[in-house]
């Protein structure tokens, strides 16, 4: 990927960027989930695709919790209150729906926030892009591109913060002889876990993180999978929200924080975002659900339960 790298070229297709100027205005609207044999992906077409209005709360000692699962949540959020007491359940999908009795928490993790504690500012992530995918768009609706487009690029979406353009065909690849695995969110939990890793590295180094969009074109992953058979569906792979737990919540300018934890099989990372908000990334890699305090210095304790497999990105000020 990196050779690719300094044919950049910021703001490819004034075309495609073009239909983000015209307002937009979504709601949050849910996953349609679609199962594979290899786990869950939600379709995108023309006429539906989910999005989601970042929940930050604009009171102190106020909480939202955005969560994502193996077992099916998409950026599901749950609100609520700092020294209260109480747990807060992050149920599960399958739970929700009923189909499985919840798992005993087996371990439990105590996160200590502290926004006085200041490491690196992060420069965005930038979506990469080439012709060839630029090719395979064109033969999809204009409704379906722009739901391409906002997914990525908008805040109602993972907000990613740049489009840098390959330049040229990086790859002939398309769905058919790419390899996607549909649905697989052990790839998405993998991403995860390096930025994590990569983000808790102890540097004052800041460059924009780079994150492809589309189709993959170096035998990684992408974060969504265009149809190209019936060019009227893309399918959002679990990549994508995990991707999103930290694109559309630490935008450029957030600044690593304090957020210690001493559970292996846990990853956290928490940001000062330029608004002065909180964003606490919380991956549980476990089968077994956690309990999970967060100790803020400014905002006191809160204890969730989170389920197997899943990502958390909490928010406050
Ligand atoms: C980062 O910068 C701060 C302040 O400029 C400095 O104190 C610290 O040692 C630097 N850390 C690294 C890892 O270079
Ligand atoms: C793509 O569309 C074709 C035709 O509608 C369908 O048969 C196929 O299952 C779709 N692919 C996926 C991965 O859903």
């Amino acid at each position: 990927m990196a050779k690719n790298m300094n044919s950049m070229g910021f703001f490819l297709a004034i075309s495609l960027i073009g239909m983000l100027v015209s307002h937009s205005n979504q709601e949050t609207l849910p996953c349609a989930l679609k199962e594979y044999s290899t786990g869950l992906v939600c379709v995108c077409n023309a006429k539906y695709c989910d999005y989601l209005d970042d929940p930050t709360p604009s009171e102190e000692y106020v909480f939202a919790v955005v969560s994502s699962s193996k077992s099916g949540l998409r950026f599901a959020t749950t609100h609520g209150q700092f020294n209260l007491y109480k747990k807060y359940y992050i149920f599960d999908y399958d739970q929700l729906i009923a189909r499985s009795m919840e798992a005993p928490a087996a371990e439990s993790i105590e996160i200590e926030v502290d926004r006085e504690q200041r490491w690196q500012k992060t420069e965005g992530f930038i979506g990469s892009i080439s012709d060839s995918i630029e090719n395979i768009l064109k033969m999809f609706p204009k409704k379906l591109r722009k739901h391409i487009y906002q997914s990525f690029f908008t805040q109602h979406g993972i907000n990613v913060d740049f489009i840098r353009d390959l330049g040229f065909d990086v790859s002939e690849k398309s769905l058919e002889d790419s390899d996607p695995i549909f649905g697989s969110w052990e790839r998405g939990e993998q991403f995860a876990q390096n930025l994590l890793k990569y983000l808790n590295t102890d540097s004052n180094e800041t460059e924009p993180i780079n994150c492809n969009i589309l189709l993959d074109y170096e035998g990684g992953d992408a974060p969504m999978i265009a149809n190209t058979t019936n060019h009227f569906e893309v399918y959002k792979q679990p990549l994508f929200y995990t991707m999103g737990h930290f694109t559309k919540f630490i935008a450029g300018g957030s600044v690593r924080i304090a957020a210690e934890n001493k559970n292996d099989n846990v990853d956290v990372v928490a940001f000062l975002r330029a608004d002065q908000s909180v964003a606490v990334i919380i991956l549980n890699r476990n089968p077994v659900s956690v309990d999970v305090g967060i100790q803020d210095t400014y905002r006191g304790a809160v204890l969730f339960k989170i389920p197997p497999h899943s990502i958390h990105t909490v928010l406050y000020i």
